[in-house]
């Protein structure tokens, strides 16, 4: 029987302020199998945090049914959140230490993912002091330091240049399909999320609808599947060009 980390059924969410309503998202619903990596892309303001936020709790939908089968679950956004006054190190255990966890055999894991990420000798700098893509490695280690159940990624690369987004997105891609980590990633770069993810979602403009699913399979990715692979193979344009199509941007 299939597994899943996470359902939502028939999600709607409006936003009241004084003297308006917002109708974020209208009827979505989608489930995440365990190990799975589903991205989530659409227009620039058609609901995409909104879903994320609903999913860890942080906001109520106005109806439907939020299903998750975990209560460890790790965020990641756009800005890496990073406390400037703590070192690399004690950012990344930050999450151990507020569930208690912080005991010598969970710091030595970290340890372990700052010399896979290339922060080993980093770990005594302050924030200020790493470069963006370092920086949102190092939110990344924090993340996965509490060795979540579900993994939610609010754009968590656009506030980096191309060059580094391409092989940062690369670096973590690989982690997460190795470590197996059921993930959702909202983008809005769609060459990101057919290179990453087993599955895209693609929203309509506001209120977000689901307007298509597509299965990303790579026959031509020899051994393991990375993003950088996948982006080398014949089946990568075909995937892009079906999507953006179906984005529609022109409006029409
Ligand atoms: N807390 C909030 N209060 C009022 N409106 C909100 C709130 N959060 C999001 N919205 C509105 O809901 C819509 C969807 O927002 P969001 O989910 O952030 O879009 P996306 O992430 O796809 O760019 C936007 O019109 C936004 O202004
Ligand atoms: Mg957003």
């Amino acid at each position: 029987m299939m597994e899943y980390v996470c359902e939502l059924k028939n999600i709607s969410k409006r936003f009241h302020t004084i003297n308006n309503e917002t109708k974020a998202i209208e009827d979505i619903s989608f489930k995440v199998e365990k190990g799975e990596i589903v991205s989530i892309v659409g227009p620039s303001g058609c609901g995409k945090s909104t879903v994320l936020s609903i999913l860890a709790g942080l906001e109520k939908p106005s109806g439907g049914e939020v299903v998750v089968n975990t209560s460890n679950i790790g965020f990641m956004f756009q800005k890496d959140q990073l406390y400037e006054w703590r070192s690399i190190l004690k950012n990344c255990i930050l999450g151990l230490e507020i569930q208690h966890k912080d005991t010598e055999e969970n710091v030595n894991k970290v340890l372990k993912m700052l010399k896979k990420y290339g922060l080993y000798n980093f770990r005594n700098y302050y924030p200020r002091q790493l470069s963006g893509g370092m920086r949102q490695k190092a939110a990344l280690a924090r993340t996965l330091a509490i060795e979540p159940e579900l993994l939610l990624l609010d754009e968590p690369f656009s506030a980096l240049d191309y060059q580094t987004r391409l092989s940062v997105g690369n670096e973590v891609g690989e982690i997460l399909r190795k470590e197996k980590i059921s993930t959702i990633l909202v983008t809005h770069d769609i060459p990101e999320a057919v290179s990453i993810s087993d599955r895209v979602i693609l929203l309509t403009e506001r209120p977000a609808k689901i307007k298509k699913e597509y299965i990303m399979e790579f026959s031509m990715c020899e051994g393991e599947r990375t993003p950088m692979k996948c982006r080398n193979t014949t089946e990568f344009g075909g995937y892009f060009r079906e999507i953006w199509r179906d984005l529609d941007v022109s409006g029409k």
